[in-house]
């Protein structure tokens, strides 16, 4: 008796469990299509953007996935990328440093391995991976920028690691501030904003971005600067330009002496 009530339940229970199950069906669709749209998405960019299927290929092609892992997770040799953001990857790729090839204090700036329009896919791969990091970053208008002002930030905030002229210099542990001289605008935007190695980080509110523009327009000017003539100074600093402005100095009191000599 008992057992053929619980073989063969009522046709009404049987509707009532479709129905609960249809109830449980339609809820998970809606939860889907819920977080399809709500889901975070770090960037504009998403799986099915052409440019970061391109820029995953390239990740393996690269060898970029050997050493910060498949999905750029980090690993022994790497860290993680997940969320670094655009500009760390075309500074790091754009300047050569990466890939990385032998392991030293510091990867040095090298001929970019990959074309401009390959790091920006790259770029925009790892930026699919995770929010975060800085965009690549716009110069546009940089020229116009006040040069003085770029100068005097630039002695303040960069100078004691690049050197007063941006030649570079010698830090701890085999480290080294390189050379400005190959930067391009857009490059020295993205150092600022990202810090790589032992560069501070230099957020907007640390230095505004028309000040970083005047930064930029200031160590583009020191490249553009020819030499004045003679055997030039070789830009090596205070010491030999100051003693360069004592003689010039002295010279110009000599020949004004001679001149009002002659006069009286
Ligand atoms: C031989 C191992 C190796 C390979 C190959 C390599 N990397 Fe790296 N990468 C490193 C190491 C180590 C660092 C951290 C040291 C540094 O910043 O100088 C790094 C740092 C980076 C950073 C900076 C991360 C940050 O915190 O801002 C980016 C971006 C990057 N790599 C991208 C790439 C890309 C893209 C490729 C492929 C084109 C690549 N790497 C290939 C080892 C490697
Ligand atoms: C504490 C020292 C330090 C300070 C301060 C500093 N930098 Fe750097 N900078 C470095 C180091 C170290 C590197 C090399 C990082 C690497 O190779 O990964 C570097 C790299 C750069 C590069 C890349 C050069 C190239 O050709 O690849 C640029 C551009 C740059 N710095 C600009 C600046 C500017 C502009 C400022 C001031 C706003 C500044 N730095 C302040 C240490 C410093």
């Amino acid at each position: 008796m008992t057992s053929s009530t619980l073989a063969a339940p009522s046709a009404g229970g049987r509707r009532r469990r479709v129905a609960s199950a249809l109830i449980v069906l339609v809820a998970l669709g809606l939860l889907t299509l819920l977080y399809s749209v709500l889901a975070p998405r770090g960037t504009a960019a998403s799986s099915s953007d052409p440019d970061v299927i391109a820029g995953r290929q390239l990740f393996s092609k690269y060898s970029c996935a050997s050493c910060h892992g498949l999905n750029g997770e980090g690993g022994q040799r790497a860290p993680s990328l997940i969320g670094v953001g655009e500009a760390s990857v075309d500074f790091q790729v754009g300047t050569g440093r990466m890939p990385l090839q032998h392991h030293s204090a510091q990867a040095p700036r090298k001929q970019p391995v990959m074309t401009e329009a390959e790091i920006h896919q790259v770029a925009k791969y790892i930026a699919s991976l995770g929010p975060g990091g800085p965009p690549i970053p716009d110069v546009t208008g940089y020229q116009d920028a006040d040069v003085a002002y770029g100068g005097s930030l630039f002695r303040t905030n960069c100078a004691q690691c690049h050197n007063f002229v941006g030649a570079g210099g010698e830090l701890t542990y085999g480290k080294y501030a390189p050379s400005l001289a190959e930067a391009t605008p857009t490059q020295i935007y993205e150092a600022m904003v990202t810090g790589p190695e032992n560069m501070p980080v230099f957020g907007d509110k640390t230095i505004t971005p028309d000040e970083k523009l005047a930064i930029i327009k200031y160590v583009k000017s020191i490249r553009a600067q020819a030499d004045p003539g003679g055997a030039g100074l070789g830009r090596i600093g205070p010491v030999s330009e100051t003693l360069a402005g004592i003689l010039v100095g002295l010279g110009g009191c000599v020949i004004a002496s001679l001149w009002i000599g002659t006069r009286s």
